[in-house]
């Protein structure tokens, strides 16, 4: 690995050079639990997963998992693939009217017949916890963020827990979602980051991803980015879960580009665990805002 431009401030061991977002993860979690314990505070997260991908199924079961661990309560609701929009916004009204409930989470992606820009609108903001309405999104971009999605700010915390400062870093994002690379390029402007946000249409990739200090891929390519795509000493956060022969492997060729970056996420083990981490910050968070209106 080589030395990259935050190696001036904090000493690292070589082992800190991966960023093991599954022991941040449990860190924050541990803290999470204690902080909830001492608050008397009973924080609930619904989920709602329409239909039976099993991919979605097996996140919402983790996200289930870590609310047991950090004592959030925790509901679920399964709606059949045949749901529609209004079927979707029924059940999300009732959550946004229950007292009980502190944060609310559509599983995404959504079936093609139901209008996701609708669902979205209709979680009431205190309670979107995946940070999506267009209110906080607006928040977000405003630089007052109030709820901010879940995978760009663990990788934010991930980079803080490390010590990586991203202030004057050239920061170049490959994927422009609404889940990550939207979000998480207002998250890194506000602190002081050059950004730059490459997408499927970018010409010239390389010549781009070659000039950035911190590289975050986020495209659902196997190993897209290969050595030649790094520059040495580059942190690179690999966002992507592919599945190959069924083995997980991430948009980064983790192995090939080892060697150049100064830091590295791994593919399980990096943003993933940090995403759920944040999701269950978030619902804290909206139980302790909705605990005491108006202090917020
Ligand atoms: N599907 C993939 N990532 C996410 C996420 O962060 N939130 C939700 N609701 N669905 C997702």
């Amino acid at each position: 690995m080589k030395s990259g431009p935050w190696h001036r401030f904090i000493r690292f061991t070589p082992s800190d050079m991966i960023l093991d977002g599954t022991k941040v993860r449990q860190k924050r979690l541990d803290l999470l639990r204690e902080e909830i314990d001492r608050s008397g505070l009973c924080p609930r997260l619904a989920t709602i997963i329409v239909g039976r991908d099993p991919a979605s199924e097996l996140y919402v079961r983790m996200k289930h998992a870590a609310c047991e661990q950090v004592h959030i309560g925790s509901v679920g609701i399964t709606l059949p693939a045949s749901a529609n929009s209004a079927d979707v916004i029924r059940e999300i009204d009732v959550l946004n009217c229950d007292p009980d409930i502190s944060g609310i989470l559509v599983q995404l992606p959504l079936p093609r017949e139901v209008d996701i820009v609708q669902v979205i609108e209709s979680v009431a903001p205190e309670k979107d916890v995946d940070g999506f309405h267009p209110l906080n999104l607006g928040r977000l971009l405003a630089g007052h963020p109030f709820f901010s999605p879940c995978t760009p700010l663990g990788i934010m915390n991930l980079l803080d827990e490390y010590r990586i400062d991203v202030a004057r870093m050239h920061a170049v994002i490959v994927g422009r979602s609404l889940e990550v690379g939207r979000p998480l390029g207002a998250l890194l402007l506000s602190r002081d980051a050059t950004v730059t946000t490459c997408h499927s249409k970018t010409g010239n990739l390389a010549a781009l991803t070659s000039q950035a200090d911190l590289l975050v891929v986020a495209v659902g390519k196997p190993r897209f980015v290969g050595p030649a795509m790094v520059k040495e000493g580059a942190v690179v956060i690999d966002v992507g879960t592919n599945r190959v022969g069924g083995v997980l492997c991430g948009d980064v060729d983790f192995e090939q580009v080892l060697d150049r970056a100064s830091a590295i996420t791994p593919v399980p083990g990096g943003v993933g665990p940090m995403t759920i981490a944040t999701l269950m910050e978030n619902t804290f968070l909206a139980a302790r805002r909705l605990s005491c209106p108006g202090a917020w």
